[in-house]
């Protein structure tokens, strides 16, 4: 049950909600946007594709004014570099801790073994050295990477620590989409904080009702008042909703229609003509935009269907009109060729297929009842085996659910087909609530019994707070094991 400490109009660092009109969230656009750049690799001895990534602490003048934030990020002082890698190829990354304490990596969306997976199960100690390694086998997608240590997710990924990673494959490779990084397939990476007087990040998540910190700026890519200057007809938008807790509804400031190519786990079967992408924490979608020489045009966020209940309308950013980038169109623009209607072939999982399924209630800071415990495993699930999985919200705050390892189907919304947005794959959904969501996922590869993955909301302070639990896949007739406590990993 959810704890209102204030009412919404009364509380400190709400000034988007207070506003409540078509300003709110205006900015200038007064700075190129940053595209992180994309991580160097070299290929080992055994044919891996090996990276490196450092987390560490930084500062960084966000505004302009002089005032130095303290941060954290991967290579740098706010967010990291991006990781690309292809179908097929065997990895490594080398991640070194720098910070006073401890973190974790977690590759968001990504298929592959729980011990590599980089969870709260596999905390990585200041100064040590985590190497996780795994053969990517999956569609081309963008995912991306966060901290996940256990109960301290929303601080870390708030002061920083997040990047993006990019799948290819031939597939994808075989298509007439914009594909030349940071040039005309850029990465938005989608924030939002509040600031205190001296510049710090500011966490006013007590204010907030429970939901987690609702900044009044955006960061896009670590930048504050984005333009990007495009210089072709069409432009690729890689949408990652970086947030702690904010859901975003995107559309273009004149209403046009874009090109919905992909989600979370890759591109969808066809390209949706949309004018809306709604994206809640963790959440991401590709879009191509549209340009007609010389114009300007915005990409903002409107305020988000978040469901019926006062509390998700109140203190989600249900009210919150956000200018997130300006695209800068050139006055002559290098052709792009048109968007393919039909994108990558999708074979749909089919429910009478599935052996098991199970229901899951999320609610206070729970999922059916039991808050998260790093020495229980909820469930195992078999290898091989397709189930379907029944996901409510049943309080009036809003929340998502997101499995690590799968990528899943959406069945129904609510008992309707699912819109376009949520036809392809998809790691994370958001929940409206009272609105049951189906979904449908096959659990191909043994983990460990004693090495479980996580599922969760996706609203940090949610998931820090308990409202996540832990699985593993094992063969048929095994069963789950026990993970080391908590303190044996300290
Ligand atoms: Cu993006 Cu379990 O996290
Ligand atoms: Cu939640």
């Amino acid at each position: 049950v959810l704890v209102l400490c204030c009412g919404g109009a009364a509380v400190g660092g709400w000034a988007l909600a207070r506003g409540g009109t078509d300003t709110v969230g205006q900015v200038d656009f007064v700075r190129p946007l940053a595209v992180p750049p994309l991580a160097t690799s070299r290929v080992d001895g055994q044919g891996r594709r090996v990276f490196d990534l450092l987390a560490r602490e930084g500062r960084r003048d966000f505004r302009g004014d002089g005032r130095l934030t303290r941060t954290a990020g991967f290579d740098g002082d706010f967010l990291g570099p991006t990781l690309r890698a292809g179908r097929g190829e065997r990895v490594v990354v080398n991640v070194v801790n720098r910070l006073a304490e401890a973190t974790s990596v977690h590759w968001h969306g990504m298929h592959l073994p729980a011990r590599m997976d980089g969870g709260p199960h596999q905390p990585i100690r200041p100064g040590a050295t985590w190497s996780p390694t795994w053969t990517v086998d999956q569609p081309a997608a963008t995912l991306w990477y966060h901290p996940h240590p256990h109960g301290a997710t929303e601080e870390h990924v708030y002061r920083g620590l997040a990047g993006m990673f990019i799948v290819d494959d031939d597939r994808e490779a075989a298509l007439p989409l914009p594909r030349r990084y940071g040039v005309d397939d850029v990465p938005v990476i989608v924030q939002d904080r509040n600031f205190s007087r001296s510049g710090q990040f500011k966490k006013t998540r007590n204010m907030i009702a429970g939901i987690g910190v609702l900044g009044d700026t955006l960061l896009v890519n670590g930048t504050v008042g984005p333009y990007l200057d495009v210089t072709t007809e069409r432009v690729r938008l890689r949408l990652l909703n970086g947030s702690t807790a904010r859901a975003y509804d995107f559309g273009l400031s004149d209403g046009r229609p874009f090109a919905l190519i992909g989600s979370d786990g890759g591109l969808l079967p066809r390209t949706a003509r949309v004018d809306r992408v709604q994206l809640s924490p963790g959440e991401r979608a590709e879009i191509v935009v549209d340009v007609r020489p010389g114009e300007r045009v915005t990409l903002r966020s409107f305020p988000p269907d978040l469901g019926a209940g006062a509390l998700a309308d109140r203190f989600a950013g249900g009210a919150d009109r956000f200018d997130v980038l300006q695209l800068r169109a050139a006055g002559t623009l290098a052709a792009s060729p048109p968007v393919p209607d039909t994108l990558v072939p999708l074979d749909r999982l089919d429910p009478a297929s599935a052996g098991q399924t199970r229901r899951f209630t999320l609610a206070g800071r729970a999922i059916n009842g039991r808050s998260m415990r790093m020495d229980r495993i909820d469930f195992a699930a078999t290898r091989d085996t397709t189930e379907v999985w029944e996901v409510v919200n049943s309080d009036g705050a809003p929340h998502n659910f997101h499995v690590h390892d799968v990528q899943f189907q959406v069945l129904s919304v609510g008992g309707q087909a699912p819109p376009p947005a949520l036809g392809g794959w998809k790691d994370t959904v958001y929940l409206a609530p009272q609105r049951p969501v189906r979904l449908i996922l096959r659990l191909t590869d043994h983990s460990d019994p004693n090495v479980p993955y996580m599922f969760h909301c996706h609203l940090l302070y949610h998931e820090d707070a308990g409202m996540m639990g832990q699985f593993v896949v094992v063969e048929p007739g095994q069963r789950a094991g026990r993970p080391p406590a908590p303190a044996e990993h300290a």
